[in-house]
């Protein structure tokens, strides 16, 4: 392998559209059978609606242990609540940063704004020393997020760090999480730990990811080979989800809203929620 490889795809996902909680509908990128992981990250959900009839319900009240659950909202309104008496709404460009840990209870509520609500939810796993730890939770609204800006790039920066600019969210295992955008006849080029895992979700526009100049379109998700850089190149302009971790590399057992290391602890979850002695 040459010094300074640039990552090219190894895959795309075209995404499951599903429904979830309350009948919300969704399209799940991972977390399905066509991409059931992609250590740390258990699943991707790109929640998009003009429809107010399929958000009525939202997610109401459920639980969560062993891993984090992270919301960003492009539009609309998002209300939370949780069993340790936290509350709080999501505006557009605003990240929830929750860590279940050892166990949580909450309700997600969408609500629309303007006929639109959209946003992302993605699991990250935690490793197995810090999914028994005390549940937290950061609510990051848009103007604490730092941005990198230069000549025509702007990136978001909700975690990890960009051209220096360190991210907002404190988080428990090493990760990046960049929306960034691109005008027209830009390229991005960022550097990530080899040991990571990384993709992109094409939030708008099209662009070319790699070396090898294979375009990504508006909906895409492509998971990325191994190498030290990032590269992205726009002719029209782009907007896109960066996202890269370094893998947990332990044995994953999930049960529904819990993701433990063993079947067992998936059934003491399970018991422990039903007793109500879980959060
Ligand atoms: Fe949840």
């Amino acid at each position: 392998m040459s010094s300074h490889k640039i990552r090219n795809v190894s895959r795309f996902i075209q995404g499951e559209e599903t429904s979830d909680g309350a009948g919300v509908k969704l399209k799940r990128m991972i977390g399905t059978s066509e991409l059931n992981f992609l250590d740390p990250f258990l699943l991707l959900d790109e929640f998009k609606n003009e429809n107010p009839d399929d958000y009525i319900a939202g997610f109401p009240s459920h639980p969560h242990r062993g891993f984090e659950t992270v919301t960003y909202l492009l539009a609309g309104r998002m209300r939370h609540r949780d069993s340790n008496g936290n509350e709080g709404l999501l505006t557009p460009g605003a990240v929830q940063w929750m860590t279940a840990g050892k166990g949580i209870i909450h309700s997600e509520m969408p609500e629309m704004e303007d006929g639109l609500i959209w946003g992302y939810q993605l699991w990250v796993n935690l490793p197995s020393s810090l999914k028994m730890s005390e549940p937290k939770y950061q609510d990051i609204p848009p103007e604490e997020i730092p941005v990198f800006k230069s000549d025509g790039i702007e990136v978001v920066v909700i975690a990890g760090s960009c051209e220096g600019v360190n991210g907002a969210a404190n988080t428990s295992i090493p990760i990046y999480y960049l929306d960034v955008k691109l005008e027209k006849n830009r390229t991005f080029q960022m550097e990530i730990p080899q040991d990571m895992n990384s993709l992109i979700h094409m939030i708008e526009g099209e662009a070319w990811i790699g070396t090898d100049r294979v375009q990504a379109k508006q909906g895409d998700l492509a998971v990325l080979d191994s190498g030290e850089f990032a590269q992205i190149k726009t002719d029209a302009g782009a907007r896109f989800l960066l996202l890269a971790a370094r893998p947990i590399e332990e044995p994953v057992a999930r049960g529904g809203p819990f993701v433990m290391n063993t079947r067992e602890e998936i059934i003491q979850a399970f018991r422990d929620y039903e007793s109500g002695n879980f959060a």
